[in-house]
């Protein structure tokens, strides 16, 4: 028996938790038509078998057909939805871990013009500003239809076996009627909060109507807005006693803040570089005020916190999300006693943000994430060793290393740099960001433990790797920024890069002409801002830094509209050319023949990066398979075999920026998806 806290179980009415880590509902956008298939279920499967108690399925599953996804979410309104939440419930309950789901209608928080196109509902006319839509003015018949539909869907959750349900009311049309900043309604459904919770109590009633007393339904909801005339803690305080004085309650998942904004939704999940556990103690005193079960998650992602969290009784269930999309055997390496190897949530929140701009939750740097049924969490060890050389020691080098080290392979790594990291250092420049460095720790770690050879300070020639007679080469040396994009005047700017590095002053006056619309670009400019440099950042696009996204967007605004940057979008700066100390800018637009010209006293470009190239093309000729990668066989999961010069002495690949400019997912998906493989 284990004394540590966290691995106790709970008492959840009649369903035993078998400890006290969960993960809260999160919507990873891996639906095939609506329906949890197999990607999905494989996703909390892996999950489930690594030992989690509780897994909150979906995410703002809808309820009705006016309810249309926002990022490729469960229809739980379809009676299809029961055999594949069967199966998934199934696979879960088959490790002992309980299943549960998230059910809502979203209100306002979607659009008209998607799905079914049925104008959304809501207490108010207002618009929320994320999702844009002018909402309908919610009816009598919405409201007896909407009613249905939660039930309807409650009890398709508990025919397919679930141990219970949540329901969404933060953002969502629940609490849109509870908040007085989104509920104009007079009479029974506005005005007193007795009025403004009578939907969320006939939803409870009209569900307990066919699931019964037992089956298990809770509410996610924000007990506190942080907003102005919106729910306070106080008015949080009363609703929480409201819902338990229903009886019809059986936990409590508290949320702080709002969502209708992506400042407000950052607040709720906080991003890295912002406070961890930051509504831990808000979570605790709720637990205080009422006596139902109280769950809770809100960047709570490493074991040390999530341990104090159920240790000093501020929460029953703590909710590691994040942490499990980065590591989802948390639990097995808590019992294992091996918590040191956790793979580290860097709250990077690629995952997040990917949901609305890239199809898909992935994470930054687990590339296994979301792949569950072709990428391996645990790398099974290879038939026969190799000797495998990899010259780079940034994400995808490491990567390839911690891969090719637990296949048992002999690793050596050449970096000609005297730390490792790559691009990834340069990112952990920012203190607002600092924690991306674990992205590097954490495989030195683990390299380490798989006694992989890194040499720093060495800068490998082709000859000096062919003397050490490897099997497998791999080429993961990074690029250089690329700031070579003008008609003239290259010589005469400097790249993002150089601003981070430190390795050139601020100007007073500058312009950062940013058309990669990464973090570099932005990053570099809350430098410069931060010196007192007045700074403008411009980009040809019609949006500026879209591949940032929206909730790693939020610190970078808060701090540079204090600094007063400015944005120029779409214009493209075409030349530049210096006169008495002064730089002149050159400036068009894709749109027209427009031309202006400004004056600066420093010009920073931002363009991505060039592949540093030159040992592969060195190598490339005495490969076996001349640098080929056989894409049919790296995508199917089979062992590269191409040979196609037949004296090669070594097999011969590059991956990463060393191939093309992209981003650190796409350098650990590389390294991973080849060598699982060699
Ligand atoms: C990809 C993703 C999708 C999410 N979707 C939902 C959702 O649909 N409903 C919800 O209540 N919370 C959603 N969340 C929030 C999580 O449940 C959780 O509150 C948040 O990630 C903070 O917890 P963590 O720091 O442990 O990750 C989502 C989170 C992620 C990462
Ligand atoms: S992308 Fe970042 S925040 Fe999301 S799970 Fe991975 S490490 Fe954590």
């Amino acid at each position: 028996m284990t004394n540590d806290p966290l691995l106790q179980p709970y008492q959840l009415k009649h369903l035993t938790l078998k400890n006290r880590i969960m993960i809260t509902s999160h919507e990873p956008a891996y639906p095939e038509d609506g329906m949890p298939k197999d990607r999905y279920r494989a996703y909390h499967a892996e999950r489930a078998k690594a030992g989690v108690a509780l897994t909150m399925t979906a995410g703002s599953a809808a309820v009705s057909r006016d309810s249309p996804p926002v990022f490729n979410n469960i229809l739980a309104y379809k009676d299809e939805v029961v055999p594949w939440m069967k199966r998934l419930t199934d696979a879960c309950h088959e490790h002992d871990c309980a299943v549960m789901i998230q059910l809502t209608h979203l209100g306002r928080r979607t659009g008209w013009n998607k799905g079914d196109w049925l104008p959304v509902v809501s207490p108010s006319h207002h618009r929320e500003a994320s999702h844009r839509a002018f909402p309908k003015l919610i009816e009598d018949w919405d409201i007896e239809r909407i009613i249905k539909d939660y039930a309807d869907a409650a009890e398709r959750m508990y025919a397919a076996g679930l141990d219970g349900i949540e329901l969404q009311a933060y953002g969502h049309l629940m609490d849109q009627f509870w908040s007085q900043r989104t509920n104009t309604l007079e009479g029974p459904y506005g005005g007193s909060l007795q009025n403004r919770m009578r939907f969320t109590l006939e939803v409870l009633a009209a569900i307990r109507a066919r699931v019964g007393e037992r089956f298990i339904v809770g509410v996610r909801y924000t007990a506190d807005e942080l907003a102005s005339g919106g729910i306070s803690a106080n008015e949080g305080l009363e609703i929480s006693r409201i819902l338990q004085a229903t009886g019809q309650v059986d936990f409590l998942n508290v949320i702080r803040g709002h969502i209708d904004t992506d400042p407000g939704l950052t607040d709720v999940i906080p991003i890295q570089g912002m406070p961890s556990a930051a509504h831990l103690d808000f979570a605790g005193e709720v637990k205080q005020a009422t006596e139902l079960p109280v769950f809770h998650a809100a960047r709570i992602n490493d074991v040390a916190t999530a341990r104090h969290a159920i240790a000093n009784g501020l929460v029953d269930m703590v909710g590691m999300t994040r942490a499990h999309m980065a590591d989802p055997h948390i639990v097995s390496k808590i019992i294992a006693k091996t918590e040191q190897d956790i793979r580290p949530c860097v709250g990077a929140t690629y995952c997040l943000d990917r949901i609305y701009q890239g199809g898909d939750a992935l994470c930054i740097h687990n590339a296994a994430t979301g792949r569950e049924l072709q990428m391996p969490h645990n790398i099974a060890p290879a038939d026969h060793k190799k000797h495998i050389v990899i010259v780079g020691a940034g994400p995808a080098g490491l990567e390839a290393a911690r891969v090719a080290g637990e296949r048992g392979h002999k690793v050596s790594v050449f970096e000609a740099a005297a730390k490792p990291g790559g691009q990834v250092l340069l990112s952990a420049q920012s203190e607002r960001r600092a924690e991306m460095i674990s992205i590097i720790d954490w495989r030195i770690e683990q390299c380490a433990k798989q006694d992989v050879q890194i040499h720093y300070n060495t800068w490998a020639e082709a000859a000096d790797i062919s003397a050490l007679a490897p099997d497998v080469v791999i080429i993961a040396t990074g690029g250089m920024p690329d700031t070579d994009v003008l008609e003239s005047g290259n010589e005469l700017v400097v790249s993002s890069w150089d601003i981070i590095a430190g390795d050139i002053k601020s100007g007073k006056n500058v312009l950062v002409f940013d058309d990669a619309g990464d973090h570099a670009g932005l990053q570099a400019a809350e430098i410069l801002a931060n010196t007192g440099a007045k700074v403008e950042i411009m980009t040809p696009d019609r949006s500026f830094a879209p591949d940032v996204m929206a909730m790693n967007l939020v610190p970078y605004m808060r701090s540079m509209q204090k600094l007063d940057v400015t944005f120029s979008v779409t214009y493209r700066l075409m030349s530049v050319a210096i006169a008495e100390g002064k730089l002149t800018a050159s400036i068009g637009t894709d749109y027209s023949d427009y031309l202006k010209e400004q004056t600066y006293d420093q010009i920073v470009v931002n363009h991505g990066t060039l592949p540093l190239d030159d040992i592969y093309f060195e190598l490339k000729p005495d490969s076996t398979n001349l640098g080929a990668v056989d894409q049919t066989a790296l995508i199917a999961g089979n062992p590269q075999a191409q040979v196609l010069n037949a004296q090669g002495k070594y097999q011969l690949f590059r991956i990463g920026d060393a191939v093309s400019c992209r981003n650190t997912h796409a350098a650990i998906y590389d390294a991973l998806r080849l060598m699982k493989d060699i």
